[in-house]
C-alpha cells in the first residue's frame, strides 16, 4: 500500500480528510451495523439535540506504525468503556464497547495510506463521536443518534514538539464539582474555548484549572492530565471526580511502578505543593508527555526546577518507555496493544 505524498515530519495537530469515516445510526432503540463512507458530511435536522443542547460526547485515541511495520492502536478498550460512560452520563445510546473497537480496527484499516510512517514523529489521530441526531425542542435527549469516527494525521499538540510550555492558573473553571469534567463531554471543550484563547493571547500554552470547589487544589488541563515528579522521584498525580480518567495518565501510573520502579502517588494535589516538584508534565493522547517549564498564576511565576530548555530526566524516562510500547520498541502489558494490519 502506498503511503500519501505528505511531508509527515512537519505535520502540527489538526484535521484532514482522510479517505474513509465509519458510520452507524440509532433509531428505533437500536444501531444499525455502521459502513465505511467517502461522505465526510453529516446531514441533520437544524433542531438536532447535539445543535440545540449540545448532546454529543467524543474520545480520542491514535494508530501507530511500529518498528517492525506493523499498524496498532493503543487501548482501545478503555476509550471503548469510557465513552459508553460518557454516553450514560448524557443520557445517549451506549455504543458497545466491543463494536467500538472493531470500528476503530476497521476504520484505521480503511486509512492505512494515512498513518504516519514509523520515526516521523507523527501518528494517526483517531476521534470517535456521537452525537443527538434527532429533533428536540424541549429540554430532552434525542431519539435518534450518529456514531462516527474520523482518522487524521497528527504531528505534537504543542508547537515545537516536546520543548517545555508555559501555562496559567485560570480564573476560569472548566467543570462543576458534581458536573460533567469526568466524561469526554464536547460540553467541557465548548467551557475552556475562551479561557484557552484569552490565555493565548496572552502568551500561554494552555490552563491550569483548580478544583471548582475550593479551588485550592490541582486538577487539569482543557486537554491533557497532570504528572509530577518530586525531589525523591515519586509520581505524584491529582485525583479528583472532576477530571477526565486520562487513559495515558493511567497508562504511566503502571509503567512508572512495573517498568520504572518508581513510587506513585494517585492523590489530591494542594496548588501551594506546586513549587515542590522539580518535573511538572501534561500527560494525554494528544499531549503525550508534554514538560512544563513555567506556571504563572495571575502575575507570580512557578519556575519548575526542570527549566526550560528540554524534558527533566525523570518524564523523559517514562516518556521513553510510554513511546517505546506504543511504537513496538519495548514489550507491552498483556492487552494493550490491538494489532491493525
Ligand atoms: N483531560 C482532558 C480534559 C482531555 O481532553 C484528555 C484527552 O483525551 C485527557 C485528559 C487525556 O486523556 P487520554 O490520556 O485518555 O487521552
Ligand atoms: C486527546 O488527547 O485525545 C484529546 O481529546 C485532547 C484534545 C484536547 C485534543
Amino acid at each position: 500500500m502506498e503511503k500519501k505524498d505528505l511531508d509527515w515530519g512537519n505535520l502540527s495537530f489538526g484535521y484532514m480528510k482522510t479517505d474513509k469515516r465509519f458510520v452507524a445510526n440509532y433509531k428505533q432503540g437500536a444501531w444499525d451495523e455502521g459502513v465505511l463512507t467517502d461522505d465526510d458530511r453529516v446531514i441533520i435536522t437544524e433542531c438536532a439535540g447535539v445543535l440545540q443542547y449540545a448532546q454529543t460526547c467524543f474520545e480520542g485515541l491514535k494508530a501507530y506504525t511500529t518498528e517492525d511495520g506493523s499498524i496498532v492502536t493503543f487501548r482501545p478498550d478503555l476509550n471503548g468503556q469510557r465513552m459508553e460512560n460518557s454516553c450514560r452520563r448524557l443520557e445517549m445510546p451506549v455504543f458497545p464497547c466491543d463494536r467500538f473497537v472493531d470500528a476503530v480496527v476497521k476504520t484505521v484499516r480503511a486509512n492505512l495510506a494515512w498513518v504516519p510512517p514509523y520515526g516521523s514523529g507523527a501518528t494517526l489521530y483517531i476521534r470517535p463521536y456521537m452525537f443527538g441526531s434527532s429533533a428536540v425542542i424541549g429540554v430532552k435527549p434525542a431519539e435518534e443518534y450518529q456514531f462516527r469516527i474520523l482518522v487524521t494525521p497528527v504531528g505534537p499538540y504543542f508547537k515545537g514538539g516536546v520543548k517545555p510550555i508555559v501555562i496559567r492558573v485560570s480564573d476560569f473553571d472548566r467543570a462543576a464539582p458534581r458536573g460533567t469534567g469526568h466524561i469526554k463531554a464536547g460540553l467541557n471543550y465548548a467551557m475552556s474555548l475562551h479561557p484557552i484563547m484569552d490565555a493565548h493571547r496572552q502568551g500561554f500554552a494552555e490552563n491550569m484549572y483548580l478544583d471548582p470547589a475550593t479551588r485550592s487544589k490541582i486538577e487539569e488541563t482543557g486537554g491533557a492530565n497532570f504528572i509530577f515528579i518530586t525531589r525523591d522521584g515519586t509520581l505524584v498525580t491529582p485525583k479528583s471526580s472532576s477530571i477526565l480518567p486520562s487513559i495515558t495518565r493511567r497508562s504511566l501510573v503502571y509503567v512508572a511502578e512495573h517498568y520504572l520502579n518508581m513510587k506513585v502517588e494517585e492523590r489530591e494535589v494542594p496548588f501551594t505543593e506546586l513549587p515542590e516538584f522539580v518535573e511538572v508534565g501534561l500527560c494525554g493522547t494528544a499531549a503525550v508527555i508534554s514538560p512544563v517549564g513555567k506556571i504563572v498564576d495571575n502575575g507570580k511565576e512557578i519556575c519548575v526546577p526542570s527549566g526550560m530548555a528540554d524534558m527533566g530526566p525523570v518524564l523523559r524516562k517514562l516518556y521513553d518507555t510510554l513511546t517505546g510500547i506504543q511504537m513496538g520498541r519495548i514489550e507491552a502489558p498483556e492487552g494493550w496493544i490491538t494489532k491493525i494490519a
